[in-house]
């Protein structure tokens, strides 16, 4: 991984080693993907007003989240299944965290349960809660993070139904996994992904397993059981029922704009991720760095906002800091480390966001964290944002 010098170049390197049915279903989005283009472009049109002379020679990107103390302000987002992009998944991945002393957040549709992640590393984990429909089961899973030694539960609110990925559809990605000759072909043509990944344990959403009694444990059965448990008629009162119930600290992802932030806290949250779930739920919504500014003047002083969604490039941090973030998550980013190296390939990824998140505070004349506000901010010019 020696000439891997920045997170795109560790996303050709899984586009490499990965079958195409699973890098697309990690890098793909819904529909004609605008809302995952408009994420990247929302940074492109921004660009910074540099502070001369206000830098120091050491410079400190620590930050408190929900009174958690990370070395570092990016998070790993939840994502389903990851143990496609490589051995180990969550567990490599929240490993990787810890050593660069910061958190992940265990999906709900993980490959590895949230018990085994959680007897894996010492630093408590936060672990996401889907909306979904059945309270039996909804508390059980949160019994299940508690007994794990969560901290933190994020309840991700943008899933009334799964978006359309179609990337997925066309390439057989779907419950079950479509086999013809062209699949089976994508995946022999890898044979060292094939070799890893498929000849391991086999590859489940491992929350699931033993949750509803006499239900399967095939991974078609699991996920077909997700998706079932989705509800559409999903209310702020279901919301509050979650907060009444886990006394940890909750925080709700998926909020993109004021009015939902405003509802957030009211909802008793203690922290919202302002998030389009990486472009793949609804598309052709904004970008989420082009609302972040809104959510940050309507619940500021009241919530703590977390960014995700385009995050590439330690500039990209340090903007959406700016703007408003106490932190950010990477997604896409981390899977990509994943399929690129295996636990170190994450490791990889952090090391060089840290390098370009500390450089741009340099550059951009900011000794830490805390003194970046909107005013380092400046659209580039001829754009609106
Ligand atoms: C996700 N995301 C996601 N979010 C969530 O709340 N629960 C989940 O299970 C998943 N699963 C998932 C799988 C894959 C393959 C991806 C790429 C993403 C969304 C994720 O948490 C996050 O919001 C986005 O990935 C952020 O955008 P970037 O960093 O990928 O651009």
């Amino acid at each position: 991984m020696g000439d891997i010098l920045t997170l795109d170049d560790l996303r050709l390197v899984a586009k490499r080693r990965l079958p195409r049915m699973v890098f697309d279903f990690i890098d793909g989005g819904a529909e004609d993907e605008r809302t995952l283009r408009a994420n990247r472009e929302a940074f492109e049109r921004r660009t910074f007003e540099p502070r001369l002379l206000s830098t120091a020679a050491e410079r400190d990107q620590s930050v408190t989240v929900l009174g958690e103390r990370l070395a570092t302000p990016v998070l790993l987002a939840p994502t389903g299944l990851s143990r496609l992009a490589g051995p180990g998944g969550e567990t490599a991945a929240a490993k990787a965290a810890q050593k660069r002393g910061t958190v992940s957040v265990i999906s709900s549709a993980s490959s590895v349960a949230v018990g085994e992640v959680g007897r894996s590393v010492e630093r408590p984990q936060w672990f996401q809660l889907y909306p979904w429909g059945d309270w039996e089961l909804t508390s059980a899973l949160m019994d299940r993070a508690k007994a794990a030694g969560v901290t933190t539960l994020v309840l991700t609110l943008d899933v009334p139904v799964t978006g359309a990925r179609e990337r997925d559809y066309r390439n057989g990605m779907t419950i079950p996994v479509r086999i013809n000759p062209r699949t089976a072909f994508d995946v022999l043509s890898h044979p060292a992904w094939a070799l890893k990944v498929l000849t391991g344990k086999r590859i489940t959403m491992a929350n699931l397993v033993g949750l509803r009694e006499g239900h399967g444990s095939s991974a078609a059965s699991l996920a077909q059981l997700n998706l079932s448990l989705l509800n559409p008629s999903y209310s702020w009162d279901d919301v509050r029922r979650v907060r009444d119930y886990w006394a940890g600290r909750l925080v709700l992802k998926g909020i993109m704009g004021a009015a939902d932030a405003r509802r957030s806290v009211d909802a008793g949250a203690d922290g919202v991720i302002v998030s389009n779930h990486g472009g793949r739920q609804a598309d052709a919504i904004p970008a989420s760095l082009d609302v972040l500014a809104d959510v940050a003047a309507e619940i500021g002083t009241e919530a703590e906002i977390l960014f995700d969604g385009g995050i590439r490039r330690g500039t990209d941090v340090v903007m959406a800091l700016a703007l408003g973030a106490r932190a950010v998550l990477v997604g896409r980013p981390w899977m990509y480390g994943l399929a690129a190296g295996g636990q170190s390939g994450v490791e990889k990824m952090f090391d060089i966001l840290s390098t370009e998140i500390d450089r741009t505070l340099a550059l951009v004349g900011a000794r830490s964290i805390a003194d970046l506000d909107a005013s380092f901010v400046r659209n580039r010019p001829g754009t609106f944002v």
